[in-house]
C-alpha cells in the first residue's frame, strides 16, 4: 500500500548533504566506483566457509558481537593481525584491531572522534572523493599537498605544515593512501614514508593511513606500512576486504592503540558490524586468501591492459596516463578543453559512467580535464566498446579526440 507523502522539508536538520537520486540500475558501460570483477568473487569458497562456520558456531549469533566483544569476531581479527605482521610489518595485538562496516566506517569513526567544525586536515591533492566529502561535511578545512610518482610530496607536506604553524593552526591529521593511491595508483616508497613520519613527529600531527588497495600491487609486494615504521602510536591504519574479496560484504578494519581505540569504541554504537560476513571471511581467508588474491591480480591486470589498449586506440595521445602499480583504477588526463564533469553528464546519457576528476581533487578546478576509470567490473569487451562510445561522445562535445586511424570496435 502506498502512503500519501508527508512534507518533512521544514523539519530536516540544517546542513544535510543533497538528497540522493533513486537508483535506476547500472549503466551498460560502468567505469565508476570501486566495483570488483564479478567472476572473481569466490562464491563456492564462501558457500563452503558459511556452511562450516555456521555449523560450528552458528549459535553464537544469539548475542551481539558473537562471543568476541565490541572489536569484532576474534578469528577474523587474528587473521588480520597475522596478515598485517607478514605483509606490512605492523605488529599489533588483536585488541588493537577493530572490525568496521567497510573502511568507510573507519573513516567516519576517526573523523567523529577527531574533527570539529573549523579544524584542518592535510591530504594528497588528488585523493579519494569519499574522504574529501566526509571531511568537508564535518565543516573541516582541507589542505591539499601535491603528489608525484612517489605519492605525497614531502617538500609539499613540509611547506603546508610550516605554513599552518605560522598561522597558528594545528592540523588534526595527515590523511594518505600510500599503497596504490586512489586515484593515481602510485606506491609510496619507504624513503618517502620515512620523510612523512619525520614531519609527523616534528609537528606532532598524526598520520591517517588508508590501505584499501594494498593487497593489489601487481607483484604482490608492498613497502612497510607507515604504522609499522612509526616510533609510537602516531599512525591510525585502516584496511578493507572490499577490493580483495568483495565490496558488498562491507567489512573493513581499523588499527589503533588503546587510548584512541577506546574512544572510537565509545562511538561505534551500531551493535557490531555484520556478524555473518565476519565469520565467513575469517573461515574463507584463513586457507584461501593468498591464492585468491594472486588470481584476482592477474585478472585485474589483464583488464587494465585492455583498457589502456582501448584508450590508445580511441584517444591516441589525447589520453595521458601513468601505468598503475596495481588496483582497479586508471587516472587519465585529457586535453585542457575537455571538461570531464560535462563529459560525465553527456556520457551517462550514452550509457557510459565515468568519475569526473574534479571530485577526486582537494582543489576541484585542477581536476577539470581528468577522469578516473574503474576497470575491475566491466568485461574486456564492454571496456573496449565503452571506451569507443566515450571517445565518440567526447569528440561530439569537445572536438577531441581525433578519429582513430583504424576504427576498432
Ligand atoms: C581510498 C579508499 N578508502 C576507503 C574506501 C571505502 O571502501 P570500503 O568501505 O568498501 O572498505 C574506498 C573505496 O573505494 C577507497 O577508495
Amino acid at each position: 500500500m502506498a502512503f500519501d507523502s508527508f512534507d518533512y522539508s521544514g523539519m530536516l536538520r540544517p546542513g544535510l548533504p543533497p538528497a540522493a537520486a533513486r537508483w535506476n540500475g547500472f549503466p551498460k558501460y560502468n567505469f565508476v566506483g570501486g566495483h570488483n570483477d564479478a567472476d572473481s568473487v569466490p562464491v563456492d569458497g564462501l558457500i563452503a566457509a558459511a556452511a562450516s562456520v555456521l555449523k560450528r558456531e552458528g549459535k553464537t549469533l544469539a548475542t551481539y558481537g558473537l562471543e568476541s566483544g565490541a572489536l569484532g569476531y576474534r578469528p577474523l581479527r587474528e587473521f588480520i593481525a597475522g596478515k598485517l605482521a607478514r605483509d606490512t610489518g605492523i605488529e599489533c595485538s588483536v585488541d588493537e584491531i577493530l572490525i568496521t562496516s567497510g573502511s568507510l566506517q573507519g573513516l567516519d569513526l576517526v573523523n567523529q572522534v577527531l574533527l570539529s567544525p573549523g579544524d584542518t586536515v592535510i591530504m594528497e591533492q588528488m585523493t579519494y572523493s569519499g574522504s574529501i566529502t566526509r571531511v568537508k561535511r564535518l565543516g573541516a578545512e582541507i589542505i591539499g599537498v601535491p603528489t608525484d610518482h612517489d605519492g605525497m610530496s614531502a617538500a609539499g607536506l613540509a611547506s603546508a605544515l610550516e605554513d599552518l604553524r605560522r598561522r597558528g593552526v594545528k592540523p588534526k591529521y595527515i590523511y594518505t593512501i600510500p599503497t596504490v593511491q586512489n586515484p593515481t595508483a602510485t606506491v609510496m616508497s619507504e624513503a618517502r614514508r620515512a620523510e612523512l613520519l619525520e614531519l609527523s613527529r616534528t609537528y606532532a600531527v598524526p598520520i591517517f593511513e588508508d590501505e584499501c588497495y594494498a593487497d593489489l600491487t601487481w607483484d604482490g609486494k608492498r613497502p612497510r606500512a607507515l604504522r609499522a615504521m612509526a616510533d609510537c602510536d602516531r599512525v591510525v591504519h585502516i584496511g578493507s576486504f572490499s577490493k580483495s574479496i568483495a565490496p558488498a560484504l562491507r567489512i573493513g578494519y581499523l588499527v589503533a592503540g588503546w587510548p584512541l581505540m577506546s574512544r572510537i569504541l565509545g562511538i561505534k554504537s551500531d551493535g557490531g558490524s555484520g556478524a555473518l560476513e565476519q565469520m565467513v571471511l575469517a573461515e574463507y581467508c584463513r586457507d584461501h586468501f593468498d591464492a585468491h588474491v594472486r588470481t584476482l591480480r592477474q585478472t585485474l591486470r589483464r583488464k587494465l591492459d585492455t583498457l589502456i589498449e582501448a584508450l590508445r586506440m580511441q584517444f591516441g595521445d589525447a589520453a595521458e596516463l601513468e601505468y598503475p602499480a596495481g588496483g582497479i583504477f586508471l587516472w587519465v588526463k585529457l586535453p585542457d578543453v575537455v571538461d570531464t564533469s560535462r563529459l560525465y553528464q553527456v556520457a551517462l546519457g550514452a550509457g557510459v559512467a565515468i568519475n569526473p576528476g574534479a571530485e577526486w581533487m582537494t582543489d576541484a578546478a585542477s581536476g577539470k580535464s581528468r577522469l578516473r576509470l574503474c576497470f575491475a567490473h566491466p568485461s574486456e569487451q564492454i571496456i573496449r566498446e565503452g571506451v569507443g562510445v566515450l571517445a565518440d561522445v567526447c569528440r561530439r562535445e569537445f572536438g577531441l579526440p581525433h578519429p582513430p586511424a583504424a576504427a576498432h570496435r
